[in-house]
């Protein structure tokens, strides 16, 4: 086993991501892939020869069942002989299943699978959950599992009556509870009420041998099951995962779901494509080696899965390793097939045999494979792109795979725990030549890299969080609007004064964030008195090119640090040298999304001499745009000041699909004050959305305009007050938007967006 030096090239290789294919060698430093290019200099670093090879992203497996208590035994491999055989196979990534246990919490069912894991994997790991019962404190435990601990996958299942089957109630509810806070629940989709009739009634006419397990489980009891979850996520309005899909008629109720728009998503697994129920009739009990869940199937089934991953119908590749010896485990069951333990060996295998029987049979492509194998699973389980693809700062796990090389797989020779493999005698062309492991690279300590010809050594664990970014499909999402006044006479300097300001916005963004903002705006006169500036010149110097300003720089790595969307008014200067009451959307990934220049159409007449709105100076005609931002969480709308001025303004966001309009000012004094609260439920209604606003309240002379105080609310669309902040003090204004009531307003006033262009086509300029 080679130790780590510098750095490593990988040079001669084809790079396969789930979008392309280059000839490209690979820089690789502390752990992360740190350049890509057509021809990269050893310069005294490590070399990895891939010549004739493809290097492909780490293989991550988003199904596995180690050192896990079933069916009155534990399994044969545990977290330190399943990862090493995982790591051999190519695989660089597991995603394992905490169970959970009825009466129980969630947390503790983590800890104890952490236990398992820590200090025994050789690979990077995280976990799904699986879910026991349905007690209001479990499904309370969804949200903290996915917020604090990283877990935002759930796993109900239909079947394993008395032992780990839970009804629809539970299902449903963990799906709602799930879906709201952006987790995805994955579902074991067998009809476990029926098959405990069936089976019950098998061996009470002494059909006990293993074929009696498939017998008793048929497919229309998977369909049935996989069409019920299927229909309960839709009522549920969740995204659903089903796992371990064994046959094409559960296939097709996927497809089904899919016509029909749902985010349903399937996978399938090596067993499913290469073995079938004739495995059941194996002399001497190596039939029972085949006894997993969902049952092995007709043969002509496995045709129509490989199609179905080929066609993105299936999309995911998991291997639901399980296994146990047949001595003294699956033996378990020798005279009743219900007691032999379901599940069988697969994690070291699972790539060859979607290499072998889909690449090489010519049915699925290299980028299809990758995808299927790595790159899916890695956005569906929120690991993506630091896993899951190659590009510069992902993680270094990679796989070099000689295409040509060839194995006999055998239980002689793998690196499973177990005495069986069910691919037994089977010849697969295509292994790794190495295995690039990214926790091992970032430690100077630990080995570099896997050969599948050495003995693995371990290296140190690393439990991987998911971060769920693909299911934004929550119906909760939480605003926070920061209300806060800036005091000043004018007299500080405007450095001075934009940076005390600054912090004080910093602190209270990240005390919204805490209390679990998830898009927060932020009060306009960002930096204080600069409404008329053409009085006080002196505040164009707080003044910033938007882009690349400090403030926006500032804002985008407090999004991207706090996973929260920002909306922040600004006073922006063009290259050109127009000014701008701007607001700035950044994105919680820290990216801008764009601006809203403040927009009065028409424009109110220049104030008299010596103050008034000069408005003629910050609403520049051409300028005008009634863009939408698609946040993370939300797509939004950004409104500055009276929309009594342009009430269209206000429709057309709607038109564009803004599910929330940010107004982070309406302007002071007097009337304005009480008119305001009147105007924006008035949009709210009108347009279907949410209007989150931070009025100005307070009076403001003479002209200094620092010295006011917000008072933010958010308004759904009936026109309700959600929530309302104070007239004279700082706060933080925090409260939920709920998408359906977004839709109930939508579908009660018929609100159709695609009769924009007829209608607002030529008003609109962006
Ligand atoms: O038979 C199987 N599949 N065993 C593992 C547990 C499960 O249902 O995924
Ligand atoms: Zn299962
Ligand atoms: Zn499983």
């Amino acid at each position: 086993m080679e130790r780590t030096a510098i750095g490593t090239v990988i040079k001669g290789g084809t790079v396969v991501t789930a979008t392309d294919n280059a000839r490209a060698d690979i820089f690789i430093e502390d752990g992360l892939v740190a350049g890509i290019a057509r021809d990269i200099k050893a310069d005294g670093h490590a070399t990895l020869d891939a010549q004739g090879a493809y290097v492909f992203p780490g293989l991550i497996d988003p199904h596995t069942h180690l050192d896990m208590p079933f069916g009155g035994t534990v399994t044969a491999d545990d977290f330190a002989s399943g990862t090493a055989a995982a790591a051999l196979g190519g695989t660089t990534t597991i995603v394992d299943f905490a169970l959970h246990q009825k009466g129980d919490s969630l947390a503790n069912a983590l800890k104890r699978w952490h236990a398992k894991a820590d200090g025994k994997a050789s690979i990077d790991y995280a976990f799904h959950l699986t879910i026991a019962d349905g007690r209001p404190e479990t499904i309370e435990e969804i949200p903290q599992m996915i917020e604090r601990e990283g877990v935002n996958s759930f796993k109900v299942f239909m079947a394993y009556k008395h032992v780990l089957q839970v009804d629809d109630e539970t299902i449903f509810k963990v799906m709602r509870a799930a879906a709201r806070f952006g987790g995805l629940v994955q579902v074991h989709a067998e009809n476990g009420d029926v098959i405990e009739v069936t089976v019950a009634e098998a061996l009470a006419n002494g059909r006990t041998e293993p074929k009696y397990h498939a017998a008793t489980r048929p497919v229309e009891l998977e369909s049935e099951a996989t069409s019920r979850a299927i229909r309960l996520a839709e009522v549920a309005r969740a995204p659903l995962y089903v796992v371990h899909v064994s046959s094409a008629m559960a296939a097709d109720a996927i497809s089904d779901g899919r016509k029909r728009g749902l985010p349903i998503y399937g996978e399938t697994c090596p067993q499913y494509l290469v073995c079938d129920e004739t495995d059941y009739e194996r002399p001497d009990f190596a039939g029972a080696n085949y006894v997993m869940s969902p049952p092995l199937r007709a043969k002509w089934n496995q045709n129509v899965l490989l199609g179905k991953l080929k066609n993105s119908e299936l999309h995911a590749f998991g291997s639901d390793h399980c296994s146990f010896n047949n001595c003294g485990q699956k033996e378990l069951g020798r005279n009743d097939f219900s007691k032999i333990p379901n599940g069988a060996p697969t994690i070291e295998d699972r790539v060859s045999i979607l290499f072998h029987y889909g690449v090489n049979a010519g049915v699925l492509g290299l980028n299809q494979f990758v995808a299927l194998a790595s790159t899916n699973p890695a956005k569906l389980f929120g690991l993506f792109p630091r896993k899951g693809t190659i590009a510069v700062g992902s993680d270094a796990d990679i796989v070099i795979w000689d295409p040509l090389a060839s194995r006999t797989i055998s239980s002689a020779t793998h690196h499973m725990n177990v005495d069986n493999n069910i691919f037994e005698g089977m010849t697969v062309r295509g292994r790794p030549r190495y295995v690039c492991l990214a926790v091992a690279l970032s430690s100077p300590a630990t080995p570099t890299w896997a050969r599948p010809d050495a003995a693995y050594i371990k290296n140190p664990p690393r439990s991987i969080p998911l971060r769920c970014k693909e299911f934004t499909v929550s119906d909760i999402i939480t605003i926070g609007l920061v209300q806060a006044h800036h005091d000043t006479d004018g007299s500080e300097p405007v450095e001075t004064h934009k940076r005390v300001a600054t912090e004080k916005h910093v602190r209270m963004i990240r005390d919204a964030a805490k209390r679990g903002a998830q898009i927060v705006c932020l009060q306009e006169l960002f930096y204080g008195p600069y409404f008329c500036t053409e009085q006080n010149p002196k505040w164009y110097e707080a003044t910033e090119h938007v882009p690349d300003g400090s403030t926006t720089r500032l804002m985008c790595d407090l999004a991207r640090e706090l996973d929260i969307a920002l909306i922040v008014p600004l006073y922006e200067r063009t290259i050109a040298g127009v000014y701008y009451n701007t607001a700035v959307v950044i994105d919680a990934d820290g990216s801008v999304l764009g601006t809203y220049r403040k927009h009065h159409l028409p424009q109110v007449a220049a104030g008299p001499a010596g103050c008034g709105f000069w408005e003629k100076y910050y609403f520049k005609p051409g300028n005008a745009g009634y863009e939408t931002f698609a946040t993370k969480y939300a797509r939004i709308g950004v409104y500055i000041c009276y929309d009594r001025h342009f009430p269209e303004g206000a429709r057309v966001l709607g038109l564009h699909g803004a599910e929330i309009v940010f107004n982070p000012s309406a302007t002071v004094a007097g009337l304005s004050e009480y008119l305001w609260k009147l105007e924006q439920p008035a949009h709210a209604v009108a347009n279907g959305y949410y209007v989150g606003a931070i009025n100005r309240v307070g009076f403001e002379t003479p002209w200094n305009m620092g010295e006011f105080y917000g008072q933010s609310y958010l308004v759904d669309p009936r026109g309700q007050f959600v929530a309302i902040g104070s007239r004279d003090r700082d706060e933080v204004v925090i409260a939920q938007m709920d998408r359906r009531v977004i839709e109930e307003v939508r579908n009660t006033w018929q609100f159709y967006r695609d009769r924009r262009p007829e209608t607002y086509g030529t008003m609109v300029e962006i």
